[in-house]
């Protein structure tokens, strides 16, 4: 049996060789045995090592390791760009999912190329006999939903989106924070945003619901500080009123209770609404580097150009676009045509509309128009740049305002039109001389900018009554302010003093006077100076230093006036003390004598007149 057995294994063998003991005419059947062995050892140890390795590259994605580190209230622009989402750091680019609560929604987010999930964190039967404390994912008026926070937390930090959780109830904010607290100590390693409507917005009465605000903020610190807040007004949008908007106190009110946290804010804006609050909204970002904005939309499209208005008026870096498509697409493309005009905001500052050299208020030419010929030959030849256009009432039709001299009469609503379908780069200041022509004037401004052609920076300038300077036929500063308020308020307010009280040039009560009317305005203030009644006293010129940090200066000479030395001194301390905020209304021989003005005498020239006078 056994030697059949070994024959027959012989003969199976055989079958598989040719030579009796030999395989391949080298080996032994001892040698052939271990070499099997150690082939078949080293084909086990390979799989190994394959299989470890695609199972390290499958749980990198799931476990995240391959996330590099990244702090929870970081920049979002800076996190995308980190992880090769976006190629420059530019709101437009970052992409948003909205409502991605149920699960459903949430695996469609995850699996498509969006950057950041937005999702709405409520509480497990909020409001009813069986609410519990755990943090859900639904939109109210839902209450249940298939998917935790929790849930929600796990697969989301699987992946490599950014989050944003808005509340929408207050008592979901404390267990929420608690479950981002662990999750942190594993690693978030994205930014996440916390959102609540705090105050109420646009079309909402003041007794409505929000969310407690100071509650909201201390959970926050005390809870899970390590975030960018997000805190909103609750607004309805009706299209009856398309107009409604963010208003000024609102803004203000914002800015109250959120300018002491130290965290990064966003704050969400309705789209359809953020071009009409604009001067508001833009005042808001100026307060503080640390803010942006989040535009964001319901059923109804913003328009393309609303968006590029916003677009065209702030930092790239400070503007979310949480708008759908079609829209948002569209824009996109708009945004980046090379060449396009800018839709600049009117009350804007001109040395962002200009861009001269150094940004240096010096280098913006100013021009008087004083008749059609004029104005043509202007258009035609100059590079652009502040257009000063002096309005009178027409001789005959006290109700339709003219240039100033211009023979035959230039009407300005002409004039405003070959401005406006020039393609330079032109600023408009109106000088006006009467009540009735500031209403008129800012009727036609209001008409050109419902029309969408006004993108230039305008500035309204009169010579107007207040306080101590006081002189009656003057518009009172009240008078002029209100006035533009109602008509068309988006310019810069451009006032200067009557001339009658200026025999002692601007002392110290006539720009105490005027810094206090205009303290409270929120558009941007210049104050009108006569270059030529800077040197008549010196302490008024250190109360005009004084009020620069709120107000720019233009400076205006003319050829008739003194000549240029008398007033160097007064003139040089202005300009010394903010170049982005000094302008010069006098013609092109002037700014350059000015420039050629040896710089290091602007600062002795200054102290020397301040102590002199002191
Ligand atoms: C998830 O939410 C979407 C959008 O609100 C809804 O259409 C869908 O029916 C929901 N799915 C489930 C399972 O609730
Ligand atoms: C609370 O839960 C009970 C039991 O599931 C249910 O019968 C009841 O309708 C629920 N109440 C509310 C207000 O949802
Ligand atoms: C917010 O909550 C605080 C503390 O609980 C409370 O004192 C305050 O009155 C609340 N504010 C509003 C507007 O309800
Ligand atoms: C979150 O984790 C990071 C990294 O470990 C840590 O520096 C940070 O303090 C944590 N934040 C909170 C609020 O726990
Ligand atoms: C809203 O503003 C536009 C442009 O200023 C104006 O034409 C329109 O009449 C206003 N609509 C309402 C309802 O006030």
């Amino acid at each position: 049996m056994e030697q059949k057995d070994e024959k027959n294994c012989n003969s199976e063998e055989e079958g598989e060789r040719q030579g009796p003991k030999t395989f391949l005419g080298i080996f032994t059947r001892e040698k052939f045995i271990i070499l099997c062995v150690v082939i078949g050892l080293m084909a086990l140890l390979l799989i190994i090592i394959l299989t470890s390795v695609f199972l390290i590259t499958q749980s990198d994605a799931s476990v995240n390791m391959e996330m590099e580190p990244f702090p929870s209230d970081g920049d979002m622009l800076d996190f995308l760009l980190q992880i090769g989402e976006i190629q420059e750091k530019d709101g437009l680019y970052a992409t948003w999912y909205h409502a991605a609560n149920n699960k459903s929604e949430m695996n469609k987010a995850l699996n498509s190329d969006v950057m950041i999930l937005e999702a709405d964190i409520n509480v497990k039967g909020y409001n009813t006999a069986n609410e519990t404390n755990i943090a859900i994912m639904a939109h109210p008026p839902d209450i249940y939903s298939d998917n935790t926070l929790e849930e929600w937390l796990d697969a989301v930090l699987k992946s490599k989106k950014g989050i944003k959780l808005d509340f929408k109830s207050i008592n979901a904010v404390e267990l929420s924070l608690d479950l981002l607290r662990v999750k942190n100590q594993t690693g978030i390693n994205r930014p996440v945003w916390i959102n609540a409507d705090i105050l109420p917005g646009p079309n909402v009465p003041v007794f409505w619901p929000v969310i407690n605000a100071s509650e909201f903020f201390e959970l926050i610190q005390l809870k899970f500080p390590d975030v960018t807040i997000s805190p909103g007004w609750k607004v309805l949008y009706l299209s009856i009123f398309p107009n409604v908007t963010y208003t000024r106190s609102m803004v203000e009110e914002m800015y109250t209770i959120v300018r002491h946290l130290p965290q990064k804010i966003t704050f969400p804006v309705h789209a359809l609404m953020a071009k009409n609050g604009w001067p508001h909204l833009s005042w808001l970002l100026s307060q503080s580097p640390r803010f942006s904005l989040t535009l964001w939309q319901g059923k109804e499209n913003p328009t393309v150009n609303d968006l590029l208005f916003i677009r065209d008026n702030s930092n790239p870096l400070r503007i979310y676009y949480d708008i759908y498509e079609p829209v948002l697409s569209q824009f996109k493309e708009a945004a980046k045509l090379r060449n396009r005009p800018r839709r600049f905001y009117p009350g804007g500052d001109i040395i962002d509309y200009f861009r001269p050299v150094n940004n240096d208020g010096l280098n913006i030419q100013w021009d008087t128009v004083t008749d059609k010929d004029d104005l043509l030959y202007l258009l035609k030849d100059s590079q652009g740049g502040m257009l000063v256009i002096p309005v009178i009432s027409s001789e005959g039709q006290p109700n339709i305002p003219i240039i100033q001299g211009s023979k035959p009469e230039l009407p300005l609503q002409d004039c405003l039109e070959l401005i406006l379908a020039s393609k330079k780069s032109w600023g408009i200041y109106l000088r006006i001389k009467s009540q009735n022509q500031l209403s008129l004037t800012l009727e036609l401004l209001r008409q050109a900018y419902d029309r969408d052609l006004l993108h230039h920076p305008t500035w309204v300038n009169m010579d107007i009554a207040h306080g101590t300077f006081y002189i009656q036929d003057y518009v009172t500063g009240e008078e002029f302010l209100r006035t533009i308020d109602q008509i068309f308020p988006y310019v810069t307010l451009a006032p200067g003093w009557p001339k009658e009280v200026l025999d002692e040039g601007y002392k110290p009560e006539l720009v105490e006077d005027m810094v206090q009317l205009f303290q409270g305005a929120w558009q941007d203030v210049s104050l009108q100076l006569h270059a030529e009644t800077l040197y008549r006293t010196v302490t008024g010129c250190r109360s005009l230093l004084h009020a620069q940090s709120r107000f720019s200066m233009t400076l205006e000479h003319r050829a008739e006036d003194r000549d240029l030395n008398t007033w160097t001194a007064s003139l040089m301390a202005i300009r010394a003390l903010n170049r982005q905020r000094s302008f010069y209304n006098m013609p092109n021989m002037y700014r350059e004598h000015i420039a050629n003005l040896p710089e290091n005498q602007d600062h002795t020239a200054l102290t020397k007149t301040l102590q002199n006078d002191s």
